[in-house]
């Protein structure tokens, strides 16, 4: 019996798969970021506005689901967890955002009327697959974020929106994070259009050029790596985006440096957490949110009055009373929906840096692989 295959191609070429002069490869995708947004959001905004038509997503049909469910693991749910603040926040549609191994097994309330939306960079993530076969199971409708052209898990999805990475090789996900969350922006800027969206749009397409400058605070990460490499534990606090983005930078610090480290909600310190500060334990703060610098900031007081070094990044308009940090990082300012795209940079070189000031195998951590297809 003839089989007749369908061909699909991918346009990485040959230097995407090398260092490029880089020492790891991790540097070489954290730089390669800017390209990876612009490949991945300038075809899609047409006429200033949002358009996923040509992915063959009916922004109509999305708009009309009972819920929106993002599922994924590690570094895609956090790209999730972003998602559902956007799409929230302007298109107020509820979303449920779940990490993929946990949802799979706790008998989720999903029916035929509600969209699954699973993000992955290499498409090919065994429980996030597992989610995807349940939510078509039950007649849901599928919409995959996916990097790796015909990977399983685009295969399989009603819809697909590829995000235009290239080959991330690293096992610490980067570009592939960043180009997720531009996906997550494009979808809440759709589905929220008729809100007023489109200076976001615009917004949205000048990312490149605000991440290129977030790029060269390189040497200040560098400085702040130099003041965590020998701690043994760490906390990133942060509220709304920022809390979801403080997820990403503790990830990213723990499975390369091999420091522990904990992304907590500002707010929840005093539940309990704020027990483990002593002198001198490093807490990074995110604090874009210009709603919620004042509750941010009350958080940080707390955390300094019992010994912490603080390392706060912000934008350059927030005004920090003295002593209030150690170290400031400042980020250029963009509007604040979009802010996780501006800090996202300066959290992986922090992460990034450590690592290598460690003298660790910076592109393959211990016990980690680049794609997890066992359970
Ligand atoms: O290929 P996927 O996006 O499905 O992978 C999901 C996670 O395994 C992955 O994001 C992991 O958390 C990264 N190594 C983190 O840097």
């Amino acid at each position: 019996e003839p089989v007749h295959k369908e061909i699909n191609t991918a346009d990485w070429d040959v230097d995407a798969a090398e260092k490029g002069g880089y020492e790891h490869f991790m540097l070489k995708e954290i730089h390669e970021q800017p390209a990876a947004v612009r490949d991945t959001v300038s075809p899609r905004i047409i006429n200033g506005m949002p358009d996923l038509s040509q992915d063959g997503v009916d922004m109509q049909k999305l708009k009309d689901y009972r819920q929106i469910f993002i599922v994924a693991c590690g570094t895609a749910m956090h790209a999730g967890m972003v998602g559902k603040y956007v799409i929230e926040k302007l298109a107020r549609k509820p979303v449920i955002v779940d990490i993929a191994s946990e949802f799979r097994y706790r008998d989720p309330i999903i029916t035929k009327d509600d969209l699954m939306i699973v993000i992955s960079q290499s498409g090919e993530t065994a429980d996030t697959m597992a989610v995807l076969r349940l939510a078509k199971e039950v007649g849901a409708a599928t919409l995959a974020v996916v990097n790796v052209v015909g990977s399983s898990i685009a295969r399989e999805a009603d819809m697909v929106i590829y995000t235009h990475a290239g080959p991330e090789i690293s096992v610490a996900s980067t570009k592939a994070y960043m180009v997720q969350i531009s996906v997550m922006y494009l979808l809440a800027f759709e589905l929220a259009y008729a809100n007023g969206t489109m200076e976001l749009t615009a917004q949205l397409g000048q990312m490149p050029d605000i991440i290129r400058e977030t790029l060269e605070l390189k040497d200040t990460c560098s400085f702040v790596a130099s003041k965590l490499v020998n701690a043994e534990s760490l906390l990133y606090i942060g509220r709304g985006l920022d809390y979801a983005l403080s997820m990403e930078g503790s990830l990213k610090l723990k499975e390369i440096s091999y420091i522990h480290s904990e992304s907590y909600a500002a707010g929840e310190l005093k539940h309990g957490t704020i027990s483990l500060i002593t002198e001198g334990m490093p807490v990074i703060a995110v604090a874009t949110q210009k709603k919620l610098i004042e509750k941010t900031v009350s958080n940080i007081r707390e955390v300094k009055a019992r010994g912490a070094m603080v390392i706060l990044i912000c934008d350059n308009s927030i005004e920090v009373g003295e002593g209030v940090a150690d170290y400031i990082i400042r980020l250029p300012q963009t509007d604040e929906q979009l802010m996780p795209m501006a800090a996202a940079a300066p959290l992986q070189l922090i992460a990034y840096y450590t690592s290598v000031l460690k003298g660790n195998d910076v592109d393959k951590p211990r016990n980690l692989a680049k794609s997890v297809t066992v359970e």
